[in-house]
This record gives structure tokens, sequence and C-alpha cells, in this order.
């Protein structure tokens, strides 16, 4: 028997930036739940579009005169209101209501209807893709610039920790903290006037070259591991469409004064992977050069090279780019898409293709978990949430409350 929705409701809320973002609620059988939107800065080519034309405004607006045309239907399953969503914005990209006014009414559906049969997002996920729920392993932007940052800051986006082998969530998020604050002794005794900015996601953003970034992180961690005797390990998001200035045909790396082809590039990063045993780099390349990820990816066989501008949270696209050897992990921004339904064919795709799905939140960020029950319940070994910052620690949290609720020692592991 289906489930009554019965109620839809939205309204503008701010985002971590100060932007403006839309929250939903929805009930379902007299089970409310809400959900709001993430923003993107370093947007991929191919998402869907975040919002109708006139914004966030004019997506509370389509809500409230298209969307509640839906109450009163009966949902068929989980995730039966993703497909009465995209057949009334009839756009293949979403551009009527928006992805984000999409993704958070899909959400909170999801949520709402799980919570009618007694379940949490995570576990009603798990369920439906039958995954045993467990824990991602945490990884951790600790520095930033691009996008994310002001002028001076690094070229390359984000650096990141990882706790590989950490025990439980609480330790995971503990050893990133310890690491976290050794970097920012180790930045001040480099930058004795720096004052410990932060970009975006909750990362210093340092006036700093990327190499000596990397090797103030790589030191962080390598004490960390000796302290806690937990490895750490480091990875990059280089997030390349922004690097890439295609005017000059050249990643543009001014802190450092390298103006370098696709190629050299590649050689850059192999020697930055060395030197610094790198385990993750996401985006190396602009998402319109996918045989330099290939190139990489052949060069850096144990690493993870991950795609997200490149493959936009769509199976298709994840299969695709598995498949010829560019990537072996994707990820997976539910926003990207638009919908529960497609983000778990996303996963899926990882899945069933061998690679690791690192769930993510979006650089503007709400206090909204959400992210953390898909990755739990859909399978994703890793979690790039952020560390520092209300927005980001909501994340972790919700990961340790689902730690208590699954029990401990339930973590999964950077592998393929
Ligand atoms: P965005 O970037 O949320 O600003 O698009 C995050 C990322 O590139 O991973
Ligand atoms: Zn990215």
């Amino acid at each position: 028997m289906g489930k009554r929705l019965e109620r839809v409701a939205a309204r503008v809320v701010f985002d971590s930036r100060g932007d403006k973002t839309v929250e939903v609620e929805v009930t379902v059988e007299g089970h409310t739940a809400r959900a709001a939107a993430p923003s993107g800065k370093s947007r991929g080519k191919r998402e869907v579009v975040p919002f109708p034309e006139g914004g966030p405004e004019e997506a509370v607006r389509v809500v409230r005169d298209k969307v509640v045309r839906l109450s009163g239907v009966e949902l068929e399953g989980l995730v039966a209101f993703d497909r009465l969503l995209t057949d009334l914005d009839g756009t293949p990209n979403l551009s009527s209501i928006g992805g984000n006014t999409a993704i958070a009414l899909s959400v909170a559906c999801a949520t709402a209807y799980a919570a009618s049969e007694g379940k949490r997002l995570y576990e009603a996920l798990s369920e439906l893709v039958n995954e045993v729920p467990a824990l991602p392993l945490p990884l951790s932007n600790v520095l930033g610039g691009g996008a994310h940052a002001g002028p001076g800051a690094p070229e390359i986006q984000e650096f990141l920790l990882i706790p590989l082998g950490a025990k439980t969530m609480k330790q995971a998020v503990e050893v990133n903290v310890v690491a976290y604050r050794k970097l920012g002794r180790l930045l001040q005794r480099e930058l004795p006037d720096f004052p410990l900015g932060k970009g975006d996601e909750g990362g210093y953003a340092p006036p700093i070259g990327n190499r000596k970034a990397l090797e103030l992180v790589r030191a962080a961690a390598d004490e960390t591991s000796d302290e806690t005797g937990v490895e750490v390990g480091v990875g990059l998001d280089v997030a390349g469409s922004n690097v890439f200035d295609p005017r000059s045909n050249r990643y543009a790396l001014r802190s450092e004064g390298l103006y370098l082809t696709g190629p050299e590039f590649k050689e850059y990063l192999v020697d930055l992977a060395d030197e610094f045993k790198l385990v993750y780099i996401e985006d190396p390349f602009s998402e319109d050069s996918p045989e330099l990820y290939a190139d990489l990816q052949r060069d850096l066989r144990s690493v993870f090279v991950c795609g997200d501008d490149l493959v936009v949270t769509r199976a298709e696209l994840i299969e695709h780019q598995v498949g010829r050897g560019a990537i072996r992990a994707a990820i997976i921004k539910p926003n990207q898409v638009g919908t529960v339904s497609l983000t778990v064919d996303a996963v899926r795709a990882c899945t069933a293709h061998g690679a690791v799905a690192v769930a993510s939140h979006r650089s503007g960020e709400t206090t909204d978990a959400y992210i953390s029950q898909i990755a739990v319940g859909l399978g994703c070994k890793v979690i790039k949430c952020g560390l520092i910052g209300g927005e980001r620690v909501a994340k972790l949290n919700e990961l340790i409350r689902i730690e208590e609720e699954i029990g401990a020692g339930k973590i999964r592991r950077l592998t393929a």
C-alpha cells in the first residue's frame, strides 16, 4: 500500500557563505522531515541547474505554485517521489524547478517516508541497495585555495587528510583534528604574519605555494601518525578546471610561477604524489581532458584518481570513465543530479565497477547532515565533508550518532 504525501513547504534560508538557498519540509503519513540544499562554487559544467531563473526565491515560488499540487499522491516506495518531481520539472537539467530544490525535496521526502516506517534514512537506504550500514572514512579539508579562498592562496583547491587506520568514527575525527592543529602550528612557524585565516570549507587558506603547502600538510600528517598510531593519508582536490587557463592552454600555478601544459602538469602531479606519498587526487585536470586523467591513473596505480566535475554524480559517466581507466573513485554530490534515486544509481555504478564512492558536501553548506545518512546507507567508503566549522562538523557529529546506533568498529576502508 502506498504512503500519502501530505504536505510540501519551502522557505529561503542562508548557507555558510551567506548565500541564499532553499529549505523544504515534506510530510508523509504524519511524519515531517526537513532538508536544505548546499551550493557549489567550483561546479562541473554537466551538473544540473541549481535554481530556476530568479534563484532561491523563485525556487520557493515554484514549490508553492507547482510542487504542492503533488500533495495527496500515494508514494509506492522510498524514492517514488523522484519520478514525480522530474516529470513535473520536464527538462533534462532540472532547470524549471532547480536541482537544489529537487534534492531538498527528494531527501526530505525519503527521510519522512523512512520515518513513517520507523526507520532513519540510512537504514531505509541500506535496505534499498542491500548494503550493511557502515561508516565512511572522513576525508578532511585542512588547507585550501582555488575558488574557495582569496588571491595568494594555493591554486590547488583542497589539501585533504584521511585517517586510514581509524577504528571508530570518533577516533577518525579526533585524529584529523590533531593533524589540523599541528598544521596550524607549522603554518605559524612558516608564516609568522599569517593570522590563520580559513577558506570556505574551514581549511586554512595561507598565502603559500602548492608544494610548500603540501610539505606542511605531509609533516602534520606524519607527526599525527606517530603520535596517535593511526596512519594518516594525504590527498588533493586540484579542481583542475579552475587551474586550467583556456586562453593560454596552460595550467596556471601563479603562486609558483609555473605555467604548464597538460602533460607537464601531469608530470608535476606525479612528482608530488611520489614525494608526498599521496593516496588520493581529485579532478587533477580540466573536466574536458579525460585522457589526462587516464594517463595519470596509469602512472599512479596505487593512487585513487577521483572524478568530481568529470563525472558529476552521473552513473553513465562514472561507468564510462572508470571503464576506460581514467579514475578509481568518484565524488557523490546529490545536488549535482538532483534526486536520491540518481544518487543511488551513481553509487551503484561505483560499486559495480570496483570504484570508491566518495560522498561529498559542497563548499556552501548548511547544518543539514543528510550527506552523512546517504554515505552510510549507500555504502560510500569515504565522506568528504570538511572538519572545522559548525556546518562541517554537523556531518561528522551525525556520523558519531550513527556509530552509536549501528555499533562501533563498523568503518569502511579506502580500498578498491
Ligand atoms: P564546490 O567544490 O562545492 O564549490 O563545487 C567542492 C569540490 O570541488 O569538491
Ligand atoms: Zn572537487
